[in-house]
């Protein structure tokens, strides 16, 4: 990955799979992280929940840190108040740090203050700014924002936990925010987070997404390297 931005590494693997931990045994990561050596994973999802923005509490800046991988850190806050808690994340290694629209009065200044933080990895590789919309907030939210971000994800579950079942309504979602961008001439990543499974994954495929997280898919308790190469099979490089 050396030499090559955040941006140009995921330009490059798109559409690729972002493996969510939060349904890995968290205690026991190393060990379910090595279950993926062999297989494209490349992307490492870590759910962050402060239990105020989303009812549940998970992870925070110190575990984060504590990861020691070579996949790329894709650290979605579900946390109130992003603004003065980015630093902690980018600290702790975060590749691409994406940030409820929903979760601060002054998201705008969330991306400006995202474009100046330095990659703690390597300086060189840039820090890959995504915004996150629930599933009950407008697409057309992203429209001020999107001269000063990299990706776009849109939640296709209720966020707080994973194994949800995918709102359908996500697909005309990805396309609306597909629309928007080129109306402002962005070149956007489009990202689908939650309730992705080995039964939907095919279908999610055809929407024209560049990325998706999936979490419960890959951690199920069986065989994660199995788990992975399926979805990476069923959306990933032809
Ligand atoms: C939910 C998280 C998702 C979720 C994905 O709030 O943002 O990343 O953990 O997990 P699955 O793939 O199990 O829905
Ligand atoms: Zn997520």
């Amino acid at each position: 990955m050396s030499g090559k931005t955040v941006l140009e590494i995921l330009k490059e693997q798109c559409p690729t799979i972002s493996v969510g931990v939060l349904t890995a045994d968290l205690m026991h990561l190393e060990a379910e992280l090595d279950q993926l050596a062999g297989t494209d994973v490349q992307i490492l999802h870590f759910d962050v929940m402060d239990g105020c923005f989303v009812p549940m509490m998970t992870v925070g800046p110190p575990y984060v840190k504590g990861v020691k991988t070579e996949l790329l850190k894709d650290v979605h806050l579900m946390i109130q108040d992003p603004l003065d808690k980015l630093d902690a994340y980018i600290a702790a290694g975060a590749d691409i740090v994406t940030v409820h629209v929903e979760s601060c009065v002054h998201i705008h200044r969330v991306f400006q203050q995202l474009a100046l933080s330095t990659n703690a990895n390597d300086p060189a590789r840039g820090i890959v700014r995504g915004v996150a919309l629930n599933p009950g907030t407008p697409v057309s939210a992203i429209e001020p924002l999107l001269d000063e971000l990299e990706m776009v994800t849109l939640v296709a579950i209720n966020p707080g936990w994973g194994g949800q079942s995918f709102v359908p309504a996500t697909f005309a979602r990805v396309e609306l925010v597909k629309e928007l961008a080129a109306k402002a001439g962005r070149d956007v990543l489009v990202g689908v987070d939650g309730g992705i499974t080995k039964a939907n994954i095919g279908d999610i495929a055809k929407c024209g997404a560049d990325l998706v997280v999936t979490g419960s898919a890959v951690f199920d308790g069986k065989v994660p390297a199995d788990n992975a190469r399926f979805m990476l099979e069923h959306f990933g490089k032809s």
